[in-house]
């Protein structure tokens, strides 16, 4: 009953994680385009910036944009805010149930560190709150005068977080955890500094004073950020499936290449959005492709990887021991009262089917079995692996 009462929540909390997350991700393309798309003309109203055209669903759109703010408050104003708190809201709750639920089974690895659930859960959630202090730190000191050195010590400091993580967590809650920080820094950004912010702005307006336009520019500076961690986080959240990615004893390193990749994509559709044409957006798509290959080529790059000699009979036992007492028609382990995923290894054509997969999960990462319950050894690993490669052999 358990399983099944789990297996709902997270699939709803997903649903509704996802959604908001299109709702925030959405609003912020809708604005960066927006933004970009400004056009200065005579005939504007007093402190308008620019305006944009638009036609969508039927109608024709035209938006004003005041820097600063305008002369006179509107009566009634929208403010974009609840798309990013519901997004990291859910999110929160995706870690909960998934990660700290089932703590022995995704956040914790034992071979990695020996933690307690308590003190896994209490390391996640201060990590949160630490990356948050250190980033608005980092915003608020003097190096915000330069913002391109607060990008790269934003970047190594994200860097050295994803390995940090890889020293206390399971190989996927490091991944997961690494786009969490980012998720945070900007959920931050909106609702600790931004909205209050804006909100100094408008109460400034109401009481018929000018606003000082430094809100304006600590916004802007933040909100880059957020324009450029967007991609990257979305990365990093749908890839816990992909053992490819973070089950690499230097998953660090693609975290790295992700975040470059992410912010190359982004200068490209700024500028793009700019109406900035010619040289200045060629090179973006061709640095984009190179820095993929090369990501690619660095996952299958394992010196890790050992091929050894193995008896299928051997293979098949490490596959009973470790793998069927969920993977099977009939499991015998407690929490399972079908197989996970519906994969069962019952026979060898079962194997055969999901031979890659297993060797995503047992072999080029430690994410099966869950939680290394059975204490499956890296020797073990090494042969389960060459013989899944070898084609799963009966003999
Ligand atoms: C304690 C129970 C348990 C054991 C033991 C276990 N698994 Fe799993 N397995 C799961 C669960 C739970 C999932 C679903 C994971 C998820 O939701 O991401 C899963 C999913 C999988 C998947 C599907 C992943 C996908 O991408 O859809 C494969 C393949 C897999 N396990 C392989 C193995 C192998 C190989 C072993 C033995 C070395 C093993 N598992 C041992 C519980 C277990």
């Amino acid at each position: 009953m358990e399983s099944i009462l789990h297996e709902w929540i997270s699939l709803f909390v997903r649903w509704a994680h996802i959604v908001a997350a299109m709702g925030w991700i959405g609003a912020s393309f809708y604005f960066m385009w927006l933004d970009a798309s400004l056009k200065k003309r005579k005939g504007l109203p007093k402190g308008a910036k620019g305006d944009s055209w638009a036609v969508h669903g039927g109608g024709f759109y035209h938006v004003v944009k005041y820097q600063i703010a305008p002369e006179e408050m509107p009566e009634a104003l929208k403010w974009f805010k609840w798309e990013s708190y519901t997004t990291w809201l859910t999110g929160f709750l995706m870690l909960m149930v998934t990660y700290y639920w089932g703590a022995n089974g995704f956040l914790i690895d034992r071979e990695v560190m020996d933690l307690e659930v308590w003190e896994a859960i209490t390391i996640s959630v201060l990590s949160l709150a630490l990356a948050w202090i250190f980033y608005d730190m980092l915003c608020k000191s003097p190096l915000r005068k330069k913002p391109i050195l607060v990008f790269a010590v934003l970047f190594v400091g994200i860097v050295a977080a994803a390995y940090g993580f890889q020293q206390v967590f399971s190989a996927r809650a490091a991944w997961l955890h690494t786009g969490a920080i980012i998720a945070t820094m900007m959920t931050g950004n909106v609702f600790l500094v931004i909205i209050p912010n804006s909100r100094v702005v408008v109460a400034d307006l109401k009481a018929g004073r000018t606003p000082d336009g430094k809100y304006g520019e600590i916004a802007k500076l933040r909100s880059t950020h957020n324009n450029y961690l967007t991609l990257p986080v979305v990365l990093m959240m749908i890839s816990n499936h992909y053992p490819i990615t973070f089950g690499h004893p230097y998953a660090w390193v693609m975290v790295a290449m992700v975040l470059v990749i992410g912010a190359v994509v982004r200068i490209f559709y700024n500028m793009h959005e700019a109406g900035i044409h010619g040289k200045a957006i060629m090179w973006q798509w061709p640095v984009v492709v190179a820095l993929g290959l090369g990501l690619i080529a660095f996952s299958t790059w394992r010196p890790d990887q050992v091929e050894v000699d193995f008896y299928p009979t051997e293979a098949m036992e490490i596959v009973a021991t470790h793998c069927s007492a969920c993977h099977s028609s009939t499991p015998t382990h407690e929490f399972f009262e079908d197989a996970p995923g519906d994969v069962r290894f019952d026979s060898l054509d079962e194997i055969r089917a999901h031979r890659s997969k297993m060797l995503a999960q047992a072999v080029l990462s430690n994410s099966m079995p869950l939680g290394n319950e059975t204490g499956m050894t890296p020797e073990e690993r090494a042969i389960l692996g060459s013989w899944l490669r070898a084609g799963a052999p009966a003999e």
